[in-house]
């Protein structure tokens, strides 16, 4: 009887234990029992115009929803890269994330289109492919790798910083080391350049600087203000060669429990955002841009001609792989 009672207290406890492990899941995604929590991770920092976006997008939520959905902003990296973001979506174990378009590449191959350096004519040109149809393709292509692609972010043009001798020329990167992104055309394209690239997460950057890891890195300006990388490097060159968006994704079975009603308040929320951060983003650009030169930053600005040159063979090159496709229709683009 001793080992009868052992056995029932035994179930007894598994499913107290199981019942209580079903509970914290739903929890999880419920604030006060009544309503949903969406969780979202991102790399930057709390200053930045895209973090102040996906705040805008927290209050548009909750007011479309009357509070019923909340969405819960991590950022600096608290719940991991973007690249460990990505991941955590595909298995659902994380519902939203807030990253550049540069690592997603590594899942959606045609992501690589928005890192071939000197393809955007300008701002416009970018923008018309955003929310044209193949950025619209782009978002919704990702559904098949279990993430949903809601909206880009500006992440305007990126451009060279060092830590001692300014990027004036492509022959300056010679024997750099330079931080990219976490992706391949990232990497290629320092390496045409003549730098010798180091890929690294974007919160390991600041002390890889600090400590001599790498000599300079790439970024767009409020990027490079906001992280304080300014603080190690005193030459940015705006050599402004390639326009890398953000993108806001949503993984795909999070997405698919939500009802329609939410699901669209949530898009909705989205594309509010991305007109929000829209405006927002030239104007932060320019006062970033004085707020570094009074920190003793030099704002160099470089013929862009040689380094757009310097890069062609490998653009070239690339029109011969399956975005070539994607490549020309940007180009025809008016
Ligand atoms: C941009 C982008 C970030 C990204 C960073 C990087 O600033 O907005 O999402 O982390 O580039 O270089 O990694």
């Amino acid at each position: 009887s001793y080992l009868l009672a052992g056995f029932l207290l035994g179930v007894l406890l598994s499913t107290g234990v199981f019942a209580l492990c079903v509970r914290h899941v739903n929890s999880e995604r419920q604030n006060n029992g009544t309503g949903m929590i969406l969780k979202l991770g991102h790399s930057l920092d709390q200053q930045h115009p895209v973090h102040l976006a996906l705040e805008h997008m927290a209050q548009r939520l909750q007011e479309k929803s009357a509070g019923s959905v909340e969405l819960q902003i991590f950022p600096n990296g608290q719940l991991g890269s973007e690249t460990e973001c990505i991941e955590q979506l595909q298995r659902g174990a994380l519902d939203m994330t807030k990253t550049s378009t540069a690592p997603l590449e590594g899942f959606l191959p045609e992501f690589a289109i928005f890192g071939v350096p000197y393809l955007f004519r300008d701002d416009a040109h970018a923008w018309q492919v955003y929310t044209g149809e193949i950025g619209n393709e782009l978002l919704l292509k990702g559904s098949e790798v279990g993430l949903r692609g809601l909206c880009y972010l500006d992440a305007g043009a990126r451009s060279f910083y060092t830590v001692k001798k300014p990027i004036l020329t492509p022959n300056d990167l010679k024997g750099l080391k330079i931080r990219v992104q976490e992706s391949q055309t990232a990497m290629e394209m320092v390496e045409a350049l003549g730098g010798s690239p180091t890929p690294m997460s974007f919160g390991e950057l600041y002390t890889g600087l600090q400590q001599g890891m790498v000599d300079g890195a790439e970024n767009n300006p409020p990027s490079f203000y906001s992280n304080r990388h300014f603080e190690v490097c005193k030459h940015l060159s705006l050599d402004e060669h390639a326009r890398v968006p953000d993108i806001l994704l949503i993984s795909e079975p999070v997405w698919k429990n939500l009802s329609p009603q939410v699901q669209q308040w949530v898009k909705e929320s989205a594309d509010e955002a991305a007109e929000f951060q829209r405006k927002l983003w030239q104007e932060k650009t320019a006062e970033v841009l004085q707020a570094v030169e009074q920190q003793g930053v030099t704002v160099h600005h470089p013929d862009k001609l040689p380094f757009a040159q310097r890069v062609k063979p490998m653009v070239d090159k690339l029109q011969e792989t399956p975005i070539g496709s994607l490549i020309k229709r940007i180009q025809e683009l008016p």
